[in-house]
């Protein structure tokens, strides 16, 4: 689902045609890829059990693009003559072509989609097809398929954070020099530009489009040509298989290639952590869209109305994004569950690895999607925002920095003004009264309380005011530039 390569066959079959269950055949009838060294063929329960079909098939263009780098070695290296190896490859395109117009016919002992296309490209190809699976292991295979797919959705998911990088960007340029209070402890602390509270998220996502990419440098290893575990008594060329791949580097240890899932437990890592990012922002949403804050409206098409309560409208979506975080979180927790202790090297433990993996790729996804939309179409209520933040109290600290300017202690500054703030609180009389009288404040104090002036005051490099957030801006879009580049590439 968050494939967007258009060369990607689907692996075709309706979903009844996924062989788990013993309505499907009897087991017996069929062989297995192991069918040799076995009396009897396995129990339906058994069957049921272990098969992958149902979540492996979504990595079939990777195992056969797998499959035909390993065939190429395997003629390179002299191992099948130049006919197998056409015959080969002739029988893997019928098996990309059939899967492409959902021909293709899945059987009960289909238990993967590695088993399931190998036993498709014997049928075909005969003796040759046969030759297929030498040297190689479904150990090496699956976790090559699973770097594969990963290489390419993680630069997908890459994609999808840029367009939402971009949408904070082009609204944090729309709403120019509007502001807002800036919270600490969810109470009004110091006005902010609001493009400069939209671009703070916009760092986040960065880390997270970096993080990706060091995650996808470790993914960038080929393990095939470790075999099940050891390597192999035949002249393979696992370098060979690597290039054509286009991986940068091959597997220095079998036992490793096989064994390690670190490059999944850090996607899922990636994944929940850009999660978590998302959260907070769907939550700061929900919370502006309340009659409370009132900060924002949403557009129809990303609210949901009530079944009974009729003037309902739900931030559904920023409501409900938060909650997916939980989801990645346990996705990521769970599968380091499934590795720890884990002795060396392949186990089927292993297996547990693409649930996990491909849910949270799909609803980091969705989420993505779907938040992108909702920002682009947000509507921000400014004058709310801005009288919530032009409260004389907001201006506070800038009373007190004014006095530090003349050479007040810092300590003595927040104290006379924290004074003035509790005589004004409690007695009722506005702020700007009780400065003009406080002898060390005055009349020339009292430009700093005018609306929007706190703001316009934030001067520093990576500050809240006009002056620090044009140059963020055009940092922001430097950044997103260079990355959308770097996705090019
Ligand atoms: N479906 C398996 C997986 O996802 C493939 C490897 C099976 N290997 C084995 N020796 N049974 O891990």
């Amino acid at each position: 689902m968050t494939d967007d390569r258009p060369d990607r066959p689907d692996t075709g079959a309706p979903e009844g045609d996924t062989a788990t269950t013993a309505e499907t055949g009897t087991p017996g009838d069929a062989h297995t890829l192991w069918h040799g060294r076995f009396a009897d063929g396995p129990s339906d329960a058994l069957l049921a059990f272990s098969v992958s079909l149902d979540f492996d098939r979504r990595l079939a263009a990777d195992d056969l693009e797998g499959s035909r780098a390993h065939v190429a070695m395997l003629a390179e290296v002299g191992l099948i003559d130049g006919e197998e190896r056409v015959a080969i490859v002739d029988a893997l395109a019928t098996v990309e072509a059939e899967m492409g117009a959902g021909e293709f016919v899945f059987v009960p002992t289909d238990e993967d989609i590695h088993t399931a296309i190998e036993r498709r490209v014997a049928e075909i190809a005969g003796p040759a097809g046969a030759k297929l699976h030498t040297g190689r292991s479904r150990n090496d295979q699956i976790t090559t398929d699973l770097r594969l797919f990963i290489r390419r959705e993680g630069r997908a998911q890459i994609r999808r954070l840029l367009d939402l990088q971009e949408v904070l960007v082009q609204r944090a340029q729309e709403v120019g020099d509007a502001y807002l209070p800036g919270y600490t402890h969810l109470q009004r602390a110091q006005p902010v530009l609001l493009a400069h509270h939209l671009l703070a998220h916009f760092w986040a996502l960065a880390r997270d489009v970096s993080r990706w990419w060091d995650a996808l440098d470790r993914v960038d290893v080929s393990p095939l040509g470790a075999g099940a575990l050891a390597g192999s008594s035949l002249p393979l060329d696992p370098d060979l298989t690597a290039r054509a791949l286009g991986f940068q580097f091959r597997f220095a240890n079998s036992l490793d290639a096989v064994g390690d899932r670190d490059y999944v437990a850090e996607c899922l890592f990636v994944l929940a952590l850009s999660q978590v990012h998302l959260s907070r922002i769907g939550e700061e949403i929900t919370l502006w869209a309340s009659d409370e804050f009132g900060f924002v409206h949403l557009a129809d098409a990303f609210s949901t109305g009530s079944t009974m309560i009729t003037q309902k409208k739900n931030p559904y979506l920023s409501e409900h994004s938060p909650r997916k975080a939980g989801r990645l979180i346990g996705n990521l927790t769970g599968f380091l569950a499934t590795l720890k202790g884990l002795p060396l090297a392949y186990n089927r433990d292993l297996q547990e690895d693409k649930e996990p993996l491909f849910d949270a790729m799909d609803q980091h996804a969705l989420t993505l999607d779907a938040l992108t939309g909702l920002l682009a179409t947000i509507e921000f209520d400014v004058e709310r925002m801005q009288s919530a933040a032009d409260g004389a109290a907001v201006a506070a600290t800038d009373l007190a920095e004014h006095l530090v300017v003349q050479g007040v202690p810092f300590r003595d500054a927040h104290a006379i003004v924290g004074k003035l703030v509790r005589q004004s609180l409690e007695r009722g009389i506005p702020l700007a009264e009780l400065v003009e009288t406080e002898p060390s404040l005055g009349k020339d104090a009292l430009p700093l309380l005018e609306p929007g002036a706190a703001v316009r005051r934030r001067t520093t490099p990576g500050g809240g005011g006009p002056g620090p957030v044009a140059v963020q801006l055009e940092a922001a879009q430097a950044k997103l530039a260079d990355e959308r580049a770097r996705l090019v590439d």
